[in-house]
């Protein structure tokens, strides 16, 4: 029987404990701040960007939302970017991506404050992550750990195959899985053997953005899916993954919607909290994701 991995209960979970922790920072007069930019209208970034919002409002800690242009310049995001690095009562700051094509992510991300780097895109994040030093770890690939711990999937020693190789999802996800002991497997676009590694994974996550470009057939029984895609069909929402096709043939599996999803605001705001905490001497030098 393959069990649903239900990412909206696991992500109501940890919005409930952090709730309760920005609560008591409140208590202490303690405000938590995450910063929002967003440049231009994409649609989906403004969906994005509307539940990060709600998700500060529903654990009770301040946003502030930077709804700029699309003809913004570089220089006036990064002369923002360098006012929210200075402001003491701003703890994370988070640039929507994509950007328009006039601006450079990368100049933009390096301009972030490593301590406020809350998506963990910053250089500095990246490379802590790749030596296990502590730092912001990037929300979906935490999300996605969490969702596994919490179920109760045991990844040390597994086959780890992960599709898809951006530096948002495939690349942080396989530095995780590696901590966690897994022997990891990255596939993309030029994977020749794609198939035969697939017929070895015991845990797969699903990251190429195309719409059920996996069926059930391609994995052994038993197999953990994790699907990251998100794509409008004819029916509705799909993920990267045939979820019909994989019923009784994985052991568990994350729906879309409902799965991978809630997880990444969820970690977004674990990791705000953390921002915070570490801004003010009150964590150790543990890991903040
Ligand atoms: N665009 C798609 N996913 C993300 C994300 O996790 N963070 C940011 N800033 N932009 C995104």
């Amino acid at each position: 029987m393959t069990k649903i991995i239900d990412g909206k209960a696991i992500s109501m979970q940890i919005k409930e404990e952090i709730k309760k922790e920005a609560a008591s920072l409140k208590e202490q007069g303690k405000n938590v701040t995450l910063a929002v930019i967003q440049v231009g209208d994409n649609p989906a970034s403004c969906v994005y960007v509307r539940n990060k919002k709600k998700g500060c409002e529903y654990i009770g800690i301040g946003s502030l939302s930077y709804e700029l242009k699309e003809e913004t310049t570089q220089e006036e995001l990064l002369s923002l970017i360098r006012e929210l690095n200075a402001r003491e009562d701003v703890n994370g700051i988070l640039v929507q991506l994509p950007l328009p094509a006039h601006i450079d992510e990368d100049t933009v991300i390096r301009e972030i404050d490593p301590k406020k780097d809350v998506d963990g895109f910053h250089p500095q994040s990246v490379g802590a992550l790749c030596i296990g030093q502590p730092g912001f770890v990037s929300c979906t690939p935490a999300g996605i750990i969490e969702l596994l711990k919490r179920s109760g999937v045991s990844l040390e020693g597994k086959e780890c195959v992960i599709l898809g190789r951006s530096n948002i999802v495939g690349k942080p996800m396989a530095r995780l899985l590696l901590a966690e002991n897994g022997t990891v497997t990255v596939c993309h676009s030029r994977t020749s053997n794609m198939d035969e590694i697939l017929q070895e994974a015991e845990i797969f996550v699903a990251a190429v953005g195309r719409p059920k470009f996996f069926h059930g057939s391609q994995f052994r029984e038993g197999t953990v899916i994790i699907d990251v895609g998100i794509h409008r069909d004819e029916n509705g929402i799909c993920g990267d993954v045939d979820f019909e096709s994989c019923q009784g043939i994985a052991s568990y599996i994350t729906p879309v919607p409902g799965g991978v999803g809630p997880m990444t605001i969820a970690m977004l705001l674990y990791n705000t909290l953390r921002a915070y905490e570490h801004q003010h001497g009150l964590s150790g030098g543990e890991k903040r994701a």
